[in-house]
């Protein structure tokens, strides 16, 4: 039996210091302390950089001779691009934003109802990274991994097969999307299907995992001192991230600092995660992203988590490792990863980072 992604979780439990609580938000009028954040809670807090002319570049999927080398400029570039012409259906993004509305919108003892169990993956909750920060994050979340069953029936008891028919639908499309998307990022590489065994006979990643995260974020009173969701690379190959049309998705740039991204409406965005940042020997960097918060519109969003099968080992590919360009990382497979970044957090890949120093680099190529 290949190990779930529930499975993964349940192995590396996140032990709190003081284990967040989910929050009626509605309740709040005024920002308690406990949501205030300061350069004390975050190193990384820092406004947005304003009126930056360069946003997240558009990629059309539909335009194959320029999608590829697009799609390469972006991620050597930004670790991050959105992208149009995705081919999954317009109306399906239309349902999930219903879906997600939906769930929110219950009142909070009902949500509750369905809460993420203590060592486990699907459910209502915080934010997963919430475990690393003494202040509390401006949002609320639901996790999927597996059928959705169990928890729709609790939220919706006679409506839930409704619910479920739309997250199977998305998954199918989120997947089709990120298998393209993968080889899509991997040939800018120039890596090819033969490169990748674990991908499988058909180079379909069969038996990869993924999770989705729903994630809502109220208005609030006083969004300048409030984190929506606190800065983080995902550990993933890829992220596609669904995003209504309220802005509060922001990506770290070198030299530039936080760049908003612009919702567009229909577009997907796509971020690079930690494994592909990994199987790439660092060529490719993971986006380091965070979500600030609005004070007349609230903001929905619902990330797609695209992973390997929770087993596999993922090492820097050895057509990008050589001599002069050693392996960077050790081989780590996606679970044992989850729990280094359960307890490393945003230091996860330098805890895995082979030591620069000679011994170690023979060692490897074993000469
Ligand atoms: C995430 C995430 C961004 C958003 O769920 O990992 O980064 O816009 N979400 O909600
Ligand atoms: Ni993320």
């Amino acid at each position: 039996m290949p190990t779930t992604l529930t499975d993964v979780f349940r192995a590396h439990p996140i032990h709190l210091p003081r284990s967040p609580q989910p929050h009626d938000f509605t309740s709040l009028c005024e920002l308690p302390d406990s949501f205030t954040w300061t350069h004390k809670d975050d190193l990384l807090f820092s406004a947005a950089t304003p009126d930056y002319a360069d946003s997240l570049p558009v990629v059309d999927l539909s335009d194959h001779d320029s999608a590829a080398s697009a799609v390469g400029h972006a991620c050597m570039t930004w670790g991050a691009f959105q992208v149009t012409n995705h081919g999954v259906p317009l109306p399906l993004l239309d349902d999930i934003e219903f879906l997600s509305r939906s769930l929110f919108q219950l009142p909070p003892h009902r949500k509750f109802k369905a809460a993420r169990p203590e060592n486990g993956i699907s459910g209502y909750g915080v934010a997963r990274i919430a475990s690393f920060f003494h202040k509390q994050m401006w949002s609320e979340g639901f996790t999927l991994a597996g059928s959705p069953l169990d928890h729709f029936r609790k939220l919706w008891p006679r409506h839930h097969l409704r619910y479920c028919n739309i997250i199977k639908e998305y998954e199918e499309q989120m997947q089709k999307l990120a298998r393209r998307l993968t080889w899509l990022v991997l040939g800018s590489l120039g890596v090819t299907e033969g490169d990748i065994k674990w991908a499988g006979p058909n180079s379909d990643f069969n038996g990869a995992q993924a999770a989705i995260q729903l994630n809502h974020y109220p208005v609030c009173p006083e969004p300048d001192r409030a984190m929506g969701l606190a800065a983080h690379t995902d550990s993933t190959l890829l992220t596609v991230l669904y995003q209504s049309n309220t802005a509060g998705l922001q990506v770290f740039k070198d030299g530039f600092g936080w760049l908003t991204v612009p919702p567009i409406p229909g577009s997907l965005v796509v971020n690079i995660g930690d494994l592909l940042h990994i199987l790439s020997n660092g060529r490719l960097s993971s986006a380091l992203h965070r979500v600030r918060v609005n004070q007349d519109r609230p903001r929905f969003s619902v990330a797609y988590l695209w992973g390997p099968q929770a087993d596999v080992q993922i090492s820097p590919l050895p057509k990008l490792v050589s001599p002069v360009k050693p392996p960077l990382y050790r081989p780590v497979t996606w679970k044992e990863y989850l729990g280094t970044k359960a307890t490393h957090f945003n230091n996860a890949l330098s805890a895995i980072r082979v030591d620069d120093n000679k011994n170690n680099v023979v060692g490897i190529f074993g000469s």
